[in-house]
């Protein structure tokens, strides 16, 4: 047995994110978000789910930062239903969701919980969406100006920031599937990264010019260790596009003020994407981050069968599981030295930027419940091999100050509707019962003493 003691002030965290938990999505003024439009109108959905009440979070948060302050947590993740704050995405001001996020931050501050706010987390005013979404420049100076209110507002009290969590998901991925507009559309995807790369950092120079510019500013990354089938030169130069596509594509931008060329030509080639405009480089350039937060729940397996195959990126993902590995309830492989291996290739090739784990955790079956704990044991198995391979990275040189597990309790898991869980709190929708696993119970014991036995 080894014991692992992680380094002192380290920030234990939890995150979530607003349509996932917050419910209540047309109360006190709320703008209707893709997300409400997607559940309600577009037959996506599992169960055709919605986050209409999700874990009522809006009118349960008092317990839920109990629930927090219970476990010890020392940070919340959480992100702002932009279309509270702005019901139609710019303009006009809604106090009553203004109102919430105050109380929501002084409940935490109270309990001395540190509040991290992501400003977008997926749900964008449907008002928004309609004119072109993030494919639309115009977006841009509305997001700005959302941001700027943000901190104008809660600056005084939020002291880290997240201007996106995981653009390749959101544009890239979501694109590639037609979750928006019904039609594959790739280029599109294409356009909004490089769209919302300029947000960004339009957003962190609007920060550094704020009143309240003593926090630190980041982003959210959802990064994945690529790893070829074989080892053939195919196989090799797969990992390449693949890495540059879902790695590179959107690290370089935020740690090199640059886009990586190789894309940029294949992007071209394929997409006959546009050039990135000159005024883009230059606000990223003069925007660098505080920090990088990532997100990692496992690694990306890549093989081509053919050159021609290397054009169709898509299909050089290997999704066959590998009989001598673990899988979770997502089909996701778990594979924490996954996490070591990249934590140790971005400190070596991004210039050893400060890091914050911001999400990582594992779907799984619990729905055995003795003596009133959920038994997930799965899921501490999971914990333990990834906070393992966190301290690891750390040993090794790591700038890495923090952990948030994805996630504080179960909720909306987008398509999947409720059928996923990751939650370290078991959540009864019928009833809105909270009840801990026993992973919460675990968690609360490393945050604790500040590490485990393993
Ligand atoms: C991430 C998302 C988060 C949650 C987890 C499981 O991609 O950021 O909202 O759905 O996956």
């Amino acid at each position: 047995m080894k014991t692992i003691i992680f380094p002192d002030g380290f920030l234990w965290g939890a995150a979530t994110s607003s349509y996932q938990i917050e419910g209540a999505w047309n109360e006190d003024g709320k703008g209707v978000s893709v997300w409400d439009d997607i559940c309600h109108n577009k037959k996506i959905v599992k169960n055709r789910d919605t986050g209409d009440i999700a874990c009522d979070h809006y009118h349960r948060y008092k317990e839920d930062v109990q629930l927090m302050k219970d476990l010890g947590l020392k940070a919340y993740r959480f992100s702002v239903s932009w279309p509270r704050i702005f019901p139609s995405g710019k303009g006009k001001i809604n106090v009553k969701g203004v109102e919430f996020y105050d109380n929501l931050i002084n409940e935490l501050l109270a309990n001395e919980i540190e509040p991290v706010i992501t400003l977008y987390h997926w749900d964008l005013p449907v008002s928004l969406h309609t004119i072109g979404g993030w494919e639309s420049r115009d977006v841009i100076d509305s997001y700005v100006e959302y941001a700027s209110f943000m901190y104008d507002h809660y600056g005084d009290r939020v002291k880290k920031w997240i201007t996106f969590n995981e653009p390749l998901v959101f544009t890239l991925w979501f694109y590639s599937f037609g979750l928006y507009n019904y039609k594959r559309d790739i280029r599109g995807g294409l356009i909004a990264s490089i769209n919302v790369n300029a947000a960004h950092a339009k957003a962190v120079e609007i920060y550094r010019q704020s009143k309240n510019s003593d926090g630190k500013i980041g982003i959210t990354l959802n990064l994945s260790p690529i790893y070829p089938v074989s080892s053939s030169e195919l196989d090799k130069k797969a990992v390449k596009y693949i890495d540059g596509r879902d790695n590179r594509w959107f690290l370089d931008p935020v740690l090199k003020a640059s886009y990586p060329n190789d894309m940029l030509k294949l992007f071209k080639v394929i997409y006959n994407i546009p050039p990135i405009p000159k005024e883009d480089l230059i606000l990223l350039e003069n925007n660098p981050i505080d920090f990088l937060g990532i997100n990692n729940y496992s690694c990306t397996r890549v093989g081509a069968k053919s050159e021609e195959d290397l054009t169709h990126l898509e299909k050089l993902i290997n999704r066959k599981k590998l009989e001598c590995r673990e899988y979770s309830e997502m089909g996701l492989e778990v594979c924490s030295n996954g996490l070591f291996d990249l934590l140790t290739r971005i400190d070596r090739e991004y210039n050893h930027p400060l890091i914050y784990i911001t999400e990582n955790g594992m779907a799984c079956k619990d729905d055995k419940n003795i003596d009133g704990i959920v038994q997930d044991d799965d899921r501490v198995n999971y914990l333990k091999q990834y906070l393992e391979a966190v301290y690891r990275a750390i040993s090794r040189g790591v700038n890495l100050k923090g952990y948030f597990v994805w996630s504080l309790m179960d909720n909306f898991e987008w398509i999947y509707g409720y059928s996923k869980k990751f939650g370290l709190i078991h959540i009864n929708y019928d009833t809105q019962k909270r009840t801990w696993k026993r992973s919460a119970y675990w968690y609360r014991d490393v945050i604790k003493t500040n590490g485990y036995n393993i």
